[in-house]
């Protein structure tokens, strides 16, 4: 049985739904940044789709981590996102975000 834990990985490697990216989706929810984003639809804030494609090939993770959490405008437009302070998002889980973020 020694395959098992191999194989459970190459599933839920398919299904696409790995439990670590479970677990940024659900921070993100968490901290309330699905009030104004979502996965592929510009709501308040640009779709999580639209960010990983501006910054594709790019190692953007430092800086949009700084950017989500002072906040900031005039990148997709004229409406700006509030600081996101440490109470409602820990560094942890910020970074872990801005990566799965990065991948949609
Ligand atoms: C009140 C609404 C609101 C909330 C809550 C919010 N955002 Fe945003 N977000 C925005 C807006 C508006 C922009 C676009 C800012 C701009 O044009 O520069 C944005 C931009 C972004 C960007 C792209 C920044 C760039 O410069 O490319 C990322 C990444 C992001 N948000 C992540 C998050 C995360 C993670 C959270 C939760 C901790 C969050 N947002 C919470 C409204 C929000």
């Amino acid at each position: 049985m020694r395959a098992l834990p191999f194989i459970l990985l190459a599933a839920t490697a398919l299904l696409g739904a790995s439990p670590a990216a479970q677990a940024n989706e659900e921070a993100l929810n968490k901290a309330g940044c699905m009030a104004c984003h979502t996965k592929d639809k510009k709501l308040v804030g640009p779709s999580f789709k639209d960010v990983a494609a501006k910054y594709q090939g790019q190692d953007a993770t430092a800086a949009l981590v700084q950017k989500v959490r002072t906040g900031g405008k005039g990148v997709y437009g004229p409406i700006p996102m509030p600081p996101n302070p440490p109470e409602k998002i820990n560094d942890a889980d910020l970074k872990g975000g801005v990566e799965w973020i990065l991948k949609q």
